[in-house]
């Protein structure tokens, strides 16, 4: 599948992985309409490519929500949405703080919802557009220090699965994209090993290539998020063992 002249919005697009995906798609020929909330980081990313235009948004802010997406749709309407903004801090469940436990869930979660709530009628009444959402194998199963992380990315893999089904009637498509570690500032003061750990334009890469051939769900890299999915349907008793283990080294 090509996605020339196609027209993508995606959101977490000032840095990391959303960026790396916007110059991907941007060279490829596609439409690319980026938002975050670093107004400078956007404009420059607007710079660097032929057909990127910048709309700075807060994805938890659900009142300018609506209008942001009109005025992306006004530039042509929308093929194709990646939602990729996200938060992510390291928490322990004895030292917990409500503050970044809230925002991950309005980030991640609900900056997620913010967003399909306005796009999903908009694609039913084309009758034509495809959801991607940017979870993370951390949704898989509970992971140790992600108490502000890892419920909201489980939230969004459940969200996916009900959305791929209720959405195919209208001819939307849906994909769920599940990376590993991926440097990014979002990783980069993370005081523990991050096995398998690959580049923003690997990620970027990775998601063109599942994309491009409609699969819903889109992880990588592939022997670490081999070893999520074996966890993620392993007996409790080993996952809990194989956790505590974790959680004593990092
Ligand atoms: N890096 C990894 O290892 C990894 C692994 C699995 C999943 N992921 C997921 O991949 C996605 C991209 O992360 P990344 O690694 O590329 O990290 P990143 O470079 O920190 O990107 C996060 C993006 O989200 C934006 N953002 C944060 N809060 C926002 C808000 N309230 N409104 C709008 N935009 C907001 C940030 O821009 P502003 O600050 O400018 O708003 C930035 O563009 C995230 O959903 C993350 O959870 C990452």
């Amino acid at each position: 599948m090509s996605f020339k002249g196609k027209h993508f919005w995606i959101t977490g697009a000032s840095t990391g992985i959303g960026r790396a995906l916007a110059k991907k798609l941007d060279a490829e020929g596609a439409l690319v309409s980026v938002s975050a909330r670093s107004e400078d980081k956007l404009h420059e990313l607007e710079a660097e490519g032929e057909n990127i235009r910048a709309f700075p948004l807060d994805v938890t802010d659900q009142s300018l929500m609506g209008a942001a997406i009109d005025m992306v749709a006004d530039r042509a309407p929308i093929d194709h949405v990646v939602l990729g903004a996200g938060a992510w801090s390291i928490m322990d469940s004895d030292q917990m703080e409500m503050g970044p436990i809230r925002t991950g869930m309005e980030v991640n979660y609900f900056g997620t919802i913010n967003a399909i709530d306005k796009l999903i009628p908009m694609m039913i009444a084309r009758k034509a557009g495809h959801i991607s959402i940017i979870a993370s194998v951390a949704g898989y199963r509970g992971l140790p220090r992600s108490i502000a992380y890892s419920p909201t990315k489980a939230a969004l893999i459940n969200l996916a699965e009900i959305l791929k089904v209720e959405l195919e009637p209208h001819n939307i498509g849906v994909s769920i994209i599940n990376p590993g570690f991926v440097d990014t500032p979002l990783t980069q003061d993370n005081p523990f090993p991050m096995p398998g750990i690959i580049t923003a334009d690997e990620a970027a890469d990775a998601i063109y290539k599942g994309l491009s051939k409609g699969k819903f769900e889109i992880s990588f890299p592939f022997g670490f998020t081999l070893l999520m999915k074996v966890l993620r349907v392993a007996p409790n008793w080993l996952y809990l063992f194989i956790m505590r283990r974790i959680k004593a080294s990092i």
